[in-house]
């Protein structure tokens, strides 16, 4: 369900659960961080795309998942072993260049997981959206430390209290991508940013990204706090409320 292929020093991960709009379970949560882990084991990939098979990136976790903790009493392992956090601890960590190939429906961690990457290139029909309020939840992946300092407290209202839905043109706007394309441009103009990635000097590439992340223990610190909170309000009964809706409609 994640498929992974290289070629000219870029690893493409594709999230692939069309059927479900590319809602991320535990396993692919995990394949992905595993693959990101991989692709910086070697000298030979530069960079690390992320992009949804179908007209989705990403609809988000799995609420069924999400059900089954609310109902179950929260967590059986340690907060490090959850397998979303693994995915964004590994995504802050990650030393290469990560380019987000967005179309459609880019919701909760499929909008946050943005907020790790360095390029991010929308179709028009994007659709991003954080219903995390909405569902008794509160804001996950470090969005809301992130968000507010990259568009300002007013447009980070907007997505993670109000949970509006922002069109790409919107997110061009907000600074929260750096090219809106048609849809059937989307490949290629993402192919474009990673190979020009792929063609700079590796070392002056990964000091210079982590120069440019400065904060990343203080990302750590905050994903694990929201978890805490996200984790504690599942069990609540907005939460239990919202999410037994949600596959009643
Ligand atoms: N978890 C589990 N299943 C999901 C899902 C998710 N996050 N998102 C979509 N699905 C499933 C639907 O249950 C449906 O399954 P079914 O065909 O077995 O009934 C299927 O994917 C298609 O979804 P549907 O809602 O019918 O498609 P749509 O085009 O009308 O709407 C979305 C697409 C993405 C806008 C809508 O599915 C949605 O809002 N999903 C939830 C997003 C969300 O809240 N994510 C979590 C944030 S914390």
């Amino acid at each position: 369900m994640i498929n992974t292929s290289t070629e000219n020093g870029v690893m493409t991960l594709s999230i692939d659960r069309q059927d479900k709009k590319n809602a991320l379970t535990a396993a692919m949560y995990l394949e992905l961080a595993t693959q990101i882990k991989v692709a910086q084991e070697g000298e030979s990939l530069r960079v690390i795309l992320i992009r949804g098979e179908g007209d989705n990136f990403c609809a988000g976790n799995d609420l069924m998942d999400f059900l089954a903790l609310a109902q179950s009493g929260g967590l059986s392992g340690d907060l490090s072993s959850f397998p979303p956090l693994v995915l964004l601890h590994a995504l802050v960590d990650c030393k290469l260049p990560l380019v987000a190939v967005v179309q459609g429906a880019a919701i909760g961690i499929g909008f946050t997981m943005l907020l790790h990457c360095d390029l991010v290139v929308c179709a028009d029909n994007v659709r991003l959206q954080t219903p995390f309020v909405d569902l008794g939840l509160v804001a996950e992946g470090g969005s809301s430390l992130l968000l507010p300092a990259r568009v300002g407290r007013a447009n980070a209202a907007e997505i993670l209290l109000l949970g509006a839905p922002i069109s790409g043109d919107r997110a061009l706007q907000m600074g929260l991508c750096n090219s809106v394309c048609a849809a059937a441009e989307l490949d290629t103009t993402a192919a474009m940013y990673a190979s020009a990635l792929a063609a700079k000097p590796a070392g002056a590439l990964a000091a210079s990204k982590a120069l440019m992340q400065p904060s990343a223990e203080e990302i750590h610190k905050r994903i694990d706090e929201e978890a805490l909170e996200f984790i504690q309000r599942l069990q609540s009964d907005e939460a239990k409320q919202a999410l037994s809706q949600f596959f009643k409609r």
